[in-house]
């Protein structure tokens, strides 16, 4: 199944990692460490092979993915020696990013877009593309008549109006394509009512949102342990310091809070209360792509005594971010071609902020996961519904 990946935000860290990372294990120069799809668990023929993707993106940067991939490889990102032995590789990938359209009306860059996404399939005859959201983190745009509903929002956009915020004119644009749509960011994407028509009358999946890497993966597994052994968390707080184009970004204070927010919901999903405290994040230009998150946790056990645990983790943020990236947009790539449409709640074992009502415990959303890709299993070859695969 030839796939196209279009990395919206395609000469950022992420998005640059994801890249190398997918062309060097084509090359057989790494281990997939990271991906979950290479998990027996999870490892599926109907999955489309590194070899069967295509890259190209938009950016409104001009820096060269080389470059950017040499910065990476200087920061301690990624290995050096790939970026040298992939060198017409990346060239290719760079032929294939665009600027992004300006234009006055919205309706005519979303026409643009959809332009772009259609030609770059047309252009490597791809069966598919999954448009993936890895650009800077939007603030909630301010909520907008046009957004409830597809009638309302096509009247808006002919009237010329800029309506939707950039991540949305992305969704809208992939949809109009017959794209899928991941957003691995908490920017708004396709969580709006008129969105969610459009990707049910174009019959295209999407997921989302913001991917989980680091401190919140961790609050995911640590929650349902308070939560199971009945202990009682009073306060939950953490401080996030964090350099990069991510952190640059995240130093504006309306885009901070769409992603703390996203970031704490998965305590009160999972514990089934919200315990004081919140989460900061800081940004500190020299610590590059390195994240270190720094939490404590109150908590109450029999009697009431009080107790408390503390964590520090130090990620590196791209590494941990592009093998999920590949994973999201092989496994959203079969459900399209599966036949599945609208929000893939299944995929929440990804997601800080994830579509659906799923559970918010990484052990439940891995038990989703694993039962979901038995089934695309199944759905792509026509046979019946695989039985679990013990990990190992
Ligand atoms: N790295 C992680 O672990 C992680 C986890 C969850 C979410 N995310 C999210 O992924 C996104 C990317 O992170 P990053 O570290 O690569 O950031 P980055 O700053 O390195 O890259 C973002 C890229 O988006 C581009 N961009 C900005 N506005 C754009 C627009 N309107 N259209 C197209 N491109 C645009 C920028 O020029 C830049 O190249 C962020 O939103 C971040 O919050 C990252």
């Amino acid at each position: 199944m030839r796939t196209g990946i279009w990395l919206v935000g395609a000469r950022g860290s992420v998005a640059v990692t994801s890249v190398v990372g997918a062309l060097a294990l084509r090359a057989g120069l790494v281990e997939p460490t990271g991906c979950v799809t290479e998990l027996p668990a999870l490892r599926s023929p109907a999955l489309p092979g590194y070899a069967d993707l295509v890259f190209g993106g938009h950016d409104i940067a001009p820096t060269p993915i080389v470059k950017k991939a040499e910065a990476l490889a200087t920061a301690g990102v990624l290995p050096a020696r790939l970026v040298t032995a992939l060198p017409d590789e990346l060239a290719s990938v760079e032929d294939e990013i665009r600027p992004v359209p300006a234009a006055a009306r919205q309706a005519d860059v979303i026409a643009a877009l959809v332009a772009d996404l259609t030609s770059f399939r047309d252009r490597h005859r791809l069966d598919r593309v999954v448009v993936v959201n890895v650009s800077a983190t939007e603030p909630a745009p301010a909520p907008h008549p046009g957004h409830t509903d597809l009638a309302a929002l096509e009247q808006e956009l002919a009237t010329g109006a800029t309506v939707l915020p950039p991540s949305s004119a992305y969704a809208y644009a992939a949809f109009t394509a017959g794209c899928s749509f991941v957003d691995f960011t908490p920017s708004t994407g396709a969580r709006l009512p008129a969105l969610a028509e459009l990707a049910q009358r174009e019959r295209v999946p999407y997921t989302g949102h913001d991917g989980k890497t680091g401190e919140t993966l961790v609050k995911s597994v640590l929650a349902p342990m308070f939560a199971l052994r009945n202990l009682k968390v009073r306060t939950w707080s953490g401080v996030n310091l964090l350099g990069g184009g991510d952190g640059a970004n995240l130093a504006e204070p309306a885009a901070n809070a769409a992603k703390a927010a996203s970031k704490q919901r998965v305590l009160g999903e999972t514990l089934g209360y919200v315990p004081e405290g919140n989460t900061r994040i800081e940004y500190v230009d020299d610590i590059g792509d390195f994240k270190t998150a720094w939490d404590l946790i109150t908590f109450s056990g029999f009697l009431g005594t009080a107790m408390r645990m503390e964590f520090t983790w130090h990620g590196c943020d791209s590494a941990l971010a592009a093998p999920l990236v590949l994973d999201l947009a092989r496994l959203t790539a079969t459900a399209h071609r599966t036949g599945r449409s609208g929000p893939l709640g299944e995929l929440a074992f990804f997601f800080k902020d994830p579509l659906g009502a799923g559970p918010h415990s990484l052990p439940e959303q891995w038990a989703t996961l694993c039962a979901f890709v038995r089934q695309l299993d199944a759905d792509a070859s026509g046979a019946a519904v695989p039985p679990p695969v013990e990990q190992g």
